[in-house]
């Protein structure tokens, strides 16, 4: 059963990339190896946009917000095909990026907001 949904947009070009706390506040430390390997300023921004948006997406799904859940104990890597997952065996990701803004939605599933 389908217990929470949660979308968000985030604009890439607002992304403030220069400001390393920004970065260490947002990505957990297997992000932020991912995010250093991207070869291009696009590329860095696309995948910080990416996170970001699927972290508040889980909030939303959640019926939490991000504060209260903590961007440090949201976690999204890829699987090797390049589909992302979060950390939480409950939750369907699936992240969009395109030109200036990235999206990303999130679907929970039973079990998850009585943890
Ligand atoms: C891979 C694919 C889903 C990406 O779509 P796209 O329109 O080029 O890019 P989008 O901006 O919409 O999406 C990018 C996001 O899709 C997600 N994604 C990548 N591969 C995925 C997959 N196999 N399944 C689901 N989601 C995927 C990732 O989250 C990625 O963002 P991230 O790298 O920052 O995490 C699309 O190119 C595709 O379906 N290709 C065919 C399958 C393929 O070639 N796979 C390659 C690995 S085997």
């Amino acid at each position: 059963m389908i217990v929470g949904i949660g979308v968000d947009m985030v604009k890439l070009s607002r992304l403030p990339l220069e400001r390393i706390h920004f970065i260490e506040r947002v990505l957990t430390p297997g992000e932020k190896a991912l995010f250093y390997s991207k070869k291009t300023e696009q590329a860095k921004r696309e995948f910080l946009g990416g996170r970001f948006a699927a972290k508040e997406a889980y909030a939303k799904a959640k019926h939490l917000g991000l504060a209260k859940i903590g961007l440090q104990n949201i976690e999204i890597l890829n699987y090797a095909s390049g589909e992302p997952y979060l950390n939480d065996p409950h939750a369907h990701l699936s992240i969009t990026h395109e030109k200036d803004y990235a999206i990303a939605f999130v679907v929970l599933e039973k079990g998850d907001i009585d943890e």
